[in-house]
């Protein structure tokens, strides 16, 4: 996590970078810092906080300069604090670093670098560790790509670093390994980021950096170099997004803008790769019939929201294509030895595709003979590059940390996936397929719809805010829902959520309902109907405060309950793509009126690239 930019040319620094930062600071919000060289002399400004803090810091100086590094952090070594803020500068003071990921061998070096050079230290961070390390061997070497090569050499981990240094101002040098980092292409200017928003404004084209490679940026040119420091040719990136998809546009936060994006994400989706003819074109992905007949078991692996649209991908793929599937978090599956082999789809689901977790699952299932199949909504992330295939979602640029329309739209490419693999491996009929493409494509309009009167939710949510826990019910497809939905209300609103099946309630979750316990029952199976009808009378009957979930037309559940919200009327199996949406809308409403910070909610990131 952590989010980088650099920038060098005719603008002045400060504010490009940080524009940039604010554009990033869903990556870490514990601190924000920036450094840059002004008459041979580095300044540094960091504050514990968000970028407004630093900004404040900053006051009116203009801190004018044509170089700089800035940073926002999420704090992995030593807590949230001024000292512990990058940029972090080694001891002459003429070198500055700001950095994204863990050195694992930090202790190490820095008893090295006390023990043999007297350096000491201010914070208690692995980055000062990398900021000291250049410091000493630029001393001398004189010369900041030589140093940051001979850092390179000492340092283990995963990580994204960026350097300037006082005495070469027109120059900065980053390097990667593990954690994402891009280089921007402008006229007369260039950039480094850690990913593409916080740059959008400025430039379209970029390098994507691969990993242990160093990246010299000056104003007119980027070089890129390999571990050897041979001089690496890559093709230039256009990114697609515009600077408008990562801007709020009039909503009060990102996560209501990005929940109200949904239908046009789910619309996207679906129509790259569907045919006028309904034929869905998996173009680029091999996936042949031969291929999928020979598949034995498919592993989806993903961690947070993308685990939870893994569930509805399990579900719909053993429905439809009768092949085995495992759904795991990616930090438990690659430490538990999985039965992997040639005829093991792996897929990995990731909105940023950089999840180290993710990641580090990949390699363990590719390492093994699997072939990998990722679900990703940034292109040209990591994740993307390392699958032998790719299933894009067309979600846009997601920027709240709380996901939604990431969420939505990898659960489109799981029915997608499900309905292609059955139409080929002949476990579904072509008039089966076409009524279900037919439901697929209905859904947009009718979730546009449904958004057009989200005040019953909000009610509901200014009724129901300061309750100290809420659980989350419901059996198949809405018990994956449930997880989601507890997600979310925790994630931003801190409540103590708890999602569970149904089912399994009476086993134990059954002995914590008291009278006005909130219980979120959702009940959009119709198949399941009347199971979960049961189970809310039971719980009704401990005297439990119930919202159902309902399809219209659904009445009974209604009923029973305490209130009630419907969604359009909608085919089992793709309810799902409805049913999040009253969840995502009722815990944005209650954090609203907590008054908790939506986008950067405490504690949490977005892109998560340290284990
Ligand atoms: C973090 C985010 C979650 C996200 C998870 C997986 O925990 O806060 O919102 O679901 O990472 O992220 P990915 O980018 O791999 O989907």
């Amino acid at each position: 996590m952590c989010g980088i930019v650099g920038y060098v040319g005719n603008n002045n620094a400060k504010d490009v970078i940080i524009d940039g930062l604010k554009r990033l600071e869903y990556r870490g919000y514990d601190s924000a810092g920036i450094a840059v060289i002004r008459d041979g002399k580095l300044q540094v400004r960091k504050h514990v906080g968000g970028i407004e803090n630093l900004e404040a810091l900053i006051g009116t100086d203009k801190l004018e300069s044509h170089i700089g590094i800035g940073h926002t952090r999420w704090a992995t070594h030593g807590a949230p604090s001024d000292v512990n803020a990058h940029p972090h500068t080694d001891q002459s003071g003429e070198i500055a670093i700001v950095h994204n990921g863990i050195i694992e061998n930090y202790q190490e070096l820095r008893q090295e670098l006390i023990e043999n050079y007297g350096v000491s230290f201010r914070s208690e961070t692995d980055t000062e560790v990398i900021a000291q390390l250049i410091g000493v061997i630029y001393k001398e070497k004189k010369d900041l790509l030589d140093a940051v090569y001979g850092a390179l050499e000492k340092m283990r981990g995963a990580y994204a670093i960026a350097a300037i240094a006082a005495d070469e101002p027109d120059k900065i040098v980053a390097v990667r390994k593990d954690a994402p980092l891009i280089a921007g292409l402008g006229k007369g200017s260039n950039f480094i980021a850690s990913d593409i928003p916080a740059l959008l404004k400025y430039v379209k084209e970029i390098y994507l950096i691969e990993n242990n490679e160093v990246v010299l940026v000056t104003a007119d040119a980027v070089k890129i170099f390999d571990e050897q420091r041979n001089e690496v040719k890559r093709d230039v990136f256009h990114v697609t997004w515009d600077a408008d998809a990562a801007e709020k546009e009039g909503y009060e936060h990102f996560m209501l803008k990005e929940i109200y994006e949904q239908p046009k994400g789910l619309a996207d989706t679906l129509g790259r790769r569907l045919s006028p003819e309904g034929k869905i074109d998996l173009e680029g992905i091999a996936l042949r019939k031969e291929e999928i007949e020979k598949l034995s078991k498919i592993y989806i692996v993903a961690c947070g929201t993308a685990y939870h649209a893994g569930l509805v991908g399990k579900y719909v793929i053993e429905k439809l294509v009768k092949i085995p599937v495992e759904v795991d978090v990616a930090s438990e599956f690659r430490y538990r030895e999985p039965l992997i082999d040639e005829n093991t789809l792996f897929v990995a689901i990731s909105q940023s595709g950089e999840t180290l977790d993710t990641l580090a699952a990949l390699r363990e299932a590719k390492a093994k003979g699997a072939r990998v199949l990722s679900v990703v909504n940034v292109v040209g992330s990591s994740v993307a590059r390392e699958s032998d295939d790719v299933f894009y979602t067309w979600a846009g640029p997601e920027i709240a940390v709380a996901s939604t329309k990431a969420y939505t739209t990898q659960l489109m490419c799981m029915y997608m996936l499900a309905l292609y693999m059955g139409l080929e491996k002949g476990t579904i009929d072509r008039a089966y397929y076409d009524r279900f493409i037919a439901d697929l494509k209905a859904v947009p309009d009718k979730l546009t719809e449904f958004l057009k009167d989200t005040e019953h939710i909000e009610r509901l949510a200014c009724r129901l805010y300061n309750k100290e826990q809420v659980f989350f019910i419901g059996r198949g497809l809405d018990a994956a829902v449930s997880y989601e939905g507890s997600l979310k209300l925790k994630e931003i609103s801190y409540i103590n959520s708890f999602a569970i099946a149904a089912g399994e309630l009476k086993h134990g979750t059954i002995a914590l309902m008291e009278p006005g316990t909130l219980v979120i029952a959702l009940a959009c199976q119709d198949f399941l109907y009347e199971k979960m009808v049961s189970n809310v009378q039971e719980i009704k009957a401990r005297g439990a405060y119930v919202l159902a979930v309902a399809k219209e037309g659904n009445e009974a559940v209604g009923e029973q309950s305490d209130e009630i919200i419907y969604i359009p009327k909608i085919r089992d199996e793709i309810a799902p793509l409805l049913s999040v949406v009253p969840l995502q809308l009722f815990a944005y409403f209650v954090a609203r009126e907590r008054g908790c910070n939506i986008d950067k909610p405490k504690n949490l990131a977005k892109s998560v690239t340290v284990e």
